[in-house]
């Protein structure tokens, strides 16, 4: 750790002290803020992190856009190398390290496809999640951010002065990856950390996939025929690119369906197969319920972690979402 590092972490570490002793305000990580409801402006898909009073102790290490879309999204100039909506952030552009146990079926795999570049984007642990093509205002759009997590860049924002951000040249646009590090989202929010800030190492997911659910993956096309332990998707849109799980049989793909990603290899599991990253009304649309937990479209039977604030969440049946495609 660099020595401006220790000076600015130690300085942080007397005003998050009078962090100890709030009240939890999560059902399944109980330090966490964000009360998971009505939309992603409350979840830590926010990156402003408006929803927590401690918002500003983030100022420092990642740059502060004031919108919560634009962390990932665009209305003009997106990414053209990826295939996801307006999308606004640097992609990866290396290959993964992919899922490599036995598999009973054996379905070819391959890398991630544009529906788990996305969040790679983020949760590998290589690009900053302030690494945006178009950042807010004129004068802010740099195409060479499509594939570069270009830090001198990042800086502008806060020398251009519409927002806060870290000091320029320090590196500090910090990344999740696992590791603490002074380059790290980690060098806080990792366990025990003097800060009080949630332990985001558990779940990183790093550019190595083998220790993850296989993404990228085929879809068994004889599912659902005897013998095969897969379900059979009830439904594909009209232009082929998407196969779903129907739960409402209004034959649309809903949010809170399960769907496989068809990008040219036919339907694949994805990270968006199973989460929306936006977030997933526990009750179903319009209910006004608690998210289900981790951004599931279908929760998977987590009901109680025995910390006050799970109460509002609708629970399916244990484990409803892996076998909506595993017939076990
Ligand atoms: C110097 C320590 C420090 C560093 C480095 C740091 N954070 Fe934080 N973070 C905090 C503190 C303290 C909080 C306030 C706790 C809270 O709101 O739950 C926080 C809160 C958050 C929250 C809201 C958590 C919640 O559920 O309430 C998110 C999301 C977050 N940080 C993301 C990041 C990301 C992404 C990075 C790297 C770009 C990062 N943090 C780097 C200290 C840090
Ligand atoms: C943390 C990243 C992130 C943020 C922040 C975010 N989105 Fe998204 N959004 C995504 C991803 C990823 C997809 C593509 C999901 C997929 O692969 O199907 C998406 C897809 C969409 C879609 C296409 C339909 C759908 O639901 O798949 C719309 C519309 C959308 N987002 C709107 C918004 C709006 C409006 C905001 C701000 C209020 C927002 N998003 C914030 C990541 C994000
Ligand atoms: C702009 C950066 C960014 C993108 C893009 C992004 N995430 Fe996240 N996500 C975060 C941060 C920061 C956190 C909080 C730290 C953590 O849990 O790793 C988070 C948290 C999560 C969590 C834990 C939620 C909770 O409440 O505990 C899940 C699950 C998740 N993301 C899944 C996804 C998936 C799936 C996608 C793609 C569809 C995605 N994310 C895209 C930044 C991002
Ligand atoms: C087959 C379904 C499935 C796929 C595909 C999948 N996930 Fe998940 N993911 C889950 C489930 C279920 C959990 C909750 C695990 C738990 O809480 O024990 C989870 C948890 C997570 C978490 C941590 C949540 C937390 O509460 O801290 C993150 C981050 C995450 N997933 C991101 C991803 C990313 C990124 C991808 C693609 C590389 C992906 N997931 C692919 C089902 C899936
Ligand atoms: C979107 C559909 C889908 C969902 C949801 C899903 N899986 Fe899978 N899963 C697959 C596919 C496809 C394979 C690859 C099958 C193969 O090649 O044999 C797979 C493979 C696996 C494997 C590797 C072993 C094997 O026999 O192939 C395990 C273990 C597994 N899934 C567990 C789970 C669990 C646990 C959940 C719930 C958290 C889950 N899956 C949710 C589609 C899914």
């Amino acid at each position: 750790m660099s020595h401006k590092n220790i000076i600015v972490l130690a300085g942080l570490s007397a005003i998050t002290s009078t962090f100890l002793g709030v009240a939890f305000a999560d059902g399944w990580d109980p330090k966490s803020q964000a009360p998971n409801i009505e939309s992603i402006v409350k979840t830590r898909h926010n990156l402003t992190v408006s929803y927590s009073p401690y918002g500003t102790e983030m100022n420092a290490y990642r740059n502060d856009y004031r919108e919560v879309c634009v962390y990932c999204h665009t209305p003009h100039g997106a990414n053209s190398k990826v295939a996801a909506p307006l999308w606004n952030r640097t992609i990866n552009t290396n290959q993964y390290t992919i899922f490599d146990k036995a598999r009973t079926l054996n379905q070819p795999i391959g890398q991630p496809g544009p529906n788990s570049l996305t969040c790679l984007s983020c949760h590998d642990g290589t690009i900053s999640p302030d690494s945006i093509i178009n950042m807010p205002g004129s004068g802010g759009y740099n195409p060479i951010m499509e594939t570069s997590n270009d830090q001198a860049w990042l800086d502008t924002w806060v020398t251009s002065g519409k927002g806060a951000g870290p000091a320029p040249g320090l590196n500090r646009h910090l990344k999740l990856d696992k590791v603490p590090s002074p380059t790290s989202c980690m060098a806080c929010h990792s366990p025990g950390n003097a800060f009080n800030a949630p332990d985001y190492t558990v779940f990183s997911i790093q550019t190595d996939l083998r220790d993850d659910h296989p993404i990228g993956i085929l879809f068994p096309q004889n599912a659902g025929e005897p013998g095969v332990d897969f379900n059979k998707p009830t439904n594909v849109t009209a232009n082929g690119k998407m196969a779903f799980f129907d739960r409402d049989g209004d034959a649309r793909p809903d949010t809170d369906e399960v769907r496989l990603y068809d990008t040219g290899e036919g339907p694949e599991v994805e990270c968006a197969s199973c989460h929306d990253p936006h977030g997933i009304q526990s009750g179903g649309s319009g209910s006004g319920t608690k998210f289900n937990p981790s951004f599931l479209r279908v929760n998977n039977g987590i009901v109680d972690n025995g910390t006050p604030g799970t109460a509002g969440i609708v629970s399916n049946t244990g484990s409803a979402l892996c076998l909506t495609c595993h017939d076990k």
